[in-house]
């Protein structure tokens, strides 16, 4: 390990990633959902992420939204190396990213920033050393203006302690591979199912070693290694507990405002009634919070924290989110009423969200005219602004769209970057999706290759018929003349069905001209 990175693994890259509880929108909805006043974003906004690695998640923010300006800051010259690559490619002109370390940033010593109202790190902080973190909260005293929110994920106690012998195990055992981390984490990975095989108590189950090996929908197996290598191998990865966080960032004025996991916002959704009941107990904020952490187990957590809470009323919360639009990001037919909150699965008011659904299909809509649907006035009930956003948001079937114009009107920074991005993937080896930016709510959708290759192929001017965008797919995936028809066939049903399914979702969301 070189000595630049303090232990952190830097021989090999970490991989692109899109996370879009980052996004501002996202984050302005956490906030709102908890009562507390937001940024206002409408006219323009700071950014920053931190460890940006590839930079992917901040580069579609950046096009997403060109009234806000963006920085992004990692330490490994090859992530903004190919970060600034990217944004140069997609004709980013409101981002610049910087090689800086955390320890330089909070001393000055890195670029000349402005303050900001939005300072993101995802994967970054239970990963750093006690110094860095030290750095990171410095950094955030400095920098965060008054009101600005602070998204920080990380791996979570007591949630992960299941995981720790394990952890302990591949990271001491790396030490006895002279190899590069993805080798030595599968050479790790190999010795623990070996002691797992011989009998050995503490080291998990068959069905933890097949996720650990196994491909995963989005990773490819040398991706999973270097996923694996980067979650494991770091000297100072160590999960944390709610309350540490919390007092850490304390340092900066910072306030716990609610999680960007927003189903664990709505007490109901998280938490029995006993739990709730004897939670309700503990006056002091972060300790409840953290004793929220044993009933509900969770591994990971996405904090918001906020540099002076802003409490509003319920009425005007409840008004700033009649104001904010939704936007349907997936096709009407794959819409549902049954969704997996964390303490199971949760159905939603068929009578509420079917004629919901029905009016999102047709395009965005403010969440006060939802409610105002002749359908859902006749149903009656006591359905609510900050349900209809949590829960359509929560499941993923929708974005919130805090300023929404008139008319959706494709970005050309959002077209130009989608069609970067997309023959990137088209064009790469083995990786298997990527996101496209939306010209509506500042945020963007995780796409298949298949996807990619049909926003490729019309990007390139080929026909919208089936035959033409599959013979350009079978062009871009070097599938030979002669495929046989099985394989052609495969193709061909997976590319009508992103014809027919994600095009008129793209359509709605401005993301393809
Ligand atoms: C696990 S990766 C997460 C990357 C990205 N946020 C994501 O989720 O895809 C952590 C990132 O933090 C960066 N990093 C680690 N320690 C750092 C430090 N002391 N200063 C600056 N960047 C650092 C690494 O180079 C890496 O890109």
């Amino acid at each position: 390990m070189s000595d630049w990175s303090a232990g952190y693994v830097s021989d090999i890259e970490y991989l692109p990633g899109f996370y879009r509880e980052q996004g501002p929108a996202h984050l302005t909805l956490s906030c709102l959902i908890n009562g507390i006043a937001p940024p206002s974003t409408a006219n323009g906004f700071d950014y920053c992420e931190l460890g940006c690695g590839h930079g992917t998640t901040v580069a579609l923010f950046a096009a997403a939204n060109p009234q806000g300006r963006f920085h992004a800051v990692d330490f490994h010259p090859a992530h903004i190396a190919r970060a600034r690559d990217a944004a140069e490619a997609a004709g980013l002109t409101n981002i610049s990213f910087h090689e800086a370390s955390f320890a330089e940033m909070a001393e000055g010593e890195g670029p000349d920033l402005p303050e900001f109202d939005f300072v993101t790190l995802h994967g970054v902080y239970s990963w750093v050393s006690p110094m860095n973190r030290g750095a990171i909260a410095r950094f955030l005293a400095k920098k965060l203006k008054p009101g600005g929110l602070v998204y920080v994920s990380y791996n979570a106690m007591p949630g992960w302690a299941p995981m720790m012998p394990l952890q302990r195990l591949l990271y001491e055992y790396s030490g006895l591979v002279h190899q590069r981390s993805d080798v030595q984490v599968k050479a790790g990975l190999d010795f623990a199912e070996q002691l797992y095989k011989a009998g050995a108590k503490i080291l998990g189950d068959e069905a933890m070693f097949g996720k650990l090996r196994g491909e995963t929908k989005a990773k490819n197996s040398t991706e999973q290694s270097v996923y694996l290598a980067h979650e494991y191998l770091n000297g100072s990865w160590q999960p944390l507990y709610h309350v540490d966080v919390a007092r850490e960032l304390g340092e900066a004025k910072l306030t716990y405002a609610g999680s960007a996991t927003l189903f664990e916002n709505y007490p109901d959704l998280s938490l029995t009634p006993d739990q709730r009941a004897a939670l309700d107990s503990i006056g002091v904020p972060s300790l409840r919070e953290t004793f929220k952490d044993y009933c509900v187990g969770r591994p990971f957590r996405r904090d918001v924290f906020v540099r002076g809470a802003r409490r509003i009323s319920v009425a005007k919360r409840d008004a700033m989110l009649r104001d904010m639009a939704m936007a349907m990001i997936i096709p009407r037919a794959d819409a549902r009423t049954t969704i997996q909150v964390p303490l199971g699965e949760a159905t939603l008011e068929a009578k509420h969200y079917e004629p919901i659904f029905d009016a999102l299909a047709e395009g965005p809509r403010r969440i006060g005219d939802l409610m105002e649907l002749p359908e859902i006035r006749r149903a009656g009930g006591n359905l609510s602004a900050v349900e209809i956003a949590g829960m359509l948001t929560g499941s993923s079937q929708a974005i919130p769209v805090p300023n929404p114009p008139e008319t959706v009107t494709p970005l050309p920074g959002v077209l130009a970057h989608n069609r970067a991005a997309a023959n990137e993937l088209a064009t790469s080896e083995g990786r298997k999706s990527t996101a496209l930016a939306a010209s509506i709510g500042g945020a963007g959708l995780h796409v298949s290759t298949m996807e990619a290759l049909l926003y490729d192929g019309l990007g390139e001017g080929v026909p919208e018929t089936l035959d033409a965008l599959v013979a350009h797919a079978m062009r871009r995936l070097d599938a030979p003349e002669n495929a046989d028809d099985a394989s052609r066939k495969a193709i061909a049903d997976s590319m009508g069905w992103c014809m027919a399914n994600s095009l008129p979702v793209w359509r709605k969301l401005g993301m393809i001209g």
